[in-house]
């Protein structure tokens, strides 16, 4: 049997010294995965409450972290929920909070969820399976206008409308159904330029739309700072840039004091003024991590301050 094991967690050292715990506070790790994080905060003496909507990542982190007890509480939930599952645990505040983007390598290196360019599998790319939108499903059935739009948008793919034209073309005649059989015909269409496999952008935009990546995150950034308690820190950890834009753009919203409109005689106080900034530029791995831990390269974390 594959052991789809958890890698080390990304920037672990950095992300523990940045998000400054009080001992005895309680964090919410949203992106529990192995629980590498969890256990990494719980070893500072903060309880955690972690979350991940992948039922496999809650079995083996609950599995992997059941010596703590108490100080840990699991649940399976999307982030994007964090304040209706914070409601139901009656906690109003929290003492730091973590975001760690993405796929886990369990997830990527297990061919049958169907994340992987290198591994066949079924084109799926779901990582909570109780939803029904599977990356099938968005090939085989969106019109050749939303799918050039996700692979721009959510891709940055550059070749988006001549790939999407021709998958159109190609699902005429027999529809997509597997990761390697999708990859080679982007290889195909697009040809081979450099290291990267030609399908990495449209794997990656393929992956945010089945997942609702960006408006799930979008919905966790002030799902989470509203809740922290003033003097207490978020900290999150990207892998592209499109993600690390929305939390940069949201720092600095949240970090201005007052805004301006040109048309507006003068300043106004910003109401949703609540953070400070604690990287002005996002921490990147260091050479060693990058080497040892290839998943690490092209990690971006971003801390900010709950003001008050
Ligand atoms: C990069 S891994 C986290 C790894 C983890 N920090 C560790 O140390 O093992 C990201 C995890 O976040 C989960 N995830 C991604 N988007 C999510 C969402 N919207 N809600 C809940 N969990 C999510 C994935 O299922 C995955 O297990």
């Amino acid at each position: 049997m594959e052991d789809f094991s958890y890698h080390r967690p990304v920037l672990s050292t950095e992300t523990i010294e940045l998000l400054a715990l009080r001992p005895g506070s309680l964090v919410v790790d949203a992106t529990c995965g192995g629980g590498g994080h969890t256990e990494a905060i719980l070893q500072t003496g903060a309880a955690v409450l972690a979350l991940d909507q992948d039922p496999d990542a809650i079995e083996f982190a609950t599995a992997r972290l059941t010596n703590f007890g108490r100080r840990l509480t699991l649940r399976r939930a999307n982030f994007r929920d964090v304040a209706q599952v914070l409601d139901a645990l009656g906690i109003a505040q929290i003492g730091g909070a973590l975001l760690d983007l993405g796929v886990s390598s369990r997830q990527l290196e297990n061919a049958e969820r169907g994340f992987s360019l290198i591994r066949n599998g079924p084109l799926d790319m779901r990582m909570d399976p109780r939803q029904e939108l599977t990356a099938a499903e968005v090939v085989n059935t969106y019109s050749e206008e939303q799918l050039t739009q996700i692979f721009r948008e959510f891709g940055e793919e550059p070749a988006a409308r001549r790939i999407a034209s021709q998958l159109v073309k190609l699902r005429k005649e027999e529809p997509f159904r597997e990761t390697l059989v999708l990859a080679k015909a982007i290889e195909k269409i697009v040809g081979r330029h450099g290291r990267r496999h030609p399908a990495t952008q449209v794997f990656q935009a393929l992956r945010v739309e089945v997942n609702g990546e960006f408006e799930a995150l979008e919905s966790a950034l002030p799902g989470l700072t509203n809740r922290l308690e003033p003097g207490s820190r978020i900290a999150v950890i990207t892998f592209h840039s499109l993600e690390d834009r929305i939390v940069k753009n949201f720092f600095r919203d949240r970090s201005r004091q007052f805004i301006d409109r040109p048309e507006w005689p003068e300043p106004r106080p910003n109401p949703d003024f609540m953070l400070e900034i604690v990287t002005p530029k996002p921490i990147e791995p260091d050479l060693i991590e990058q080497r040892t831990n290839p998943r690490s390269r092209s990690a971006r974390l971003r801390v900010a301050q709950r003001i008050g």
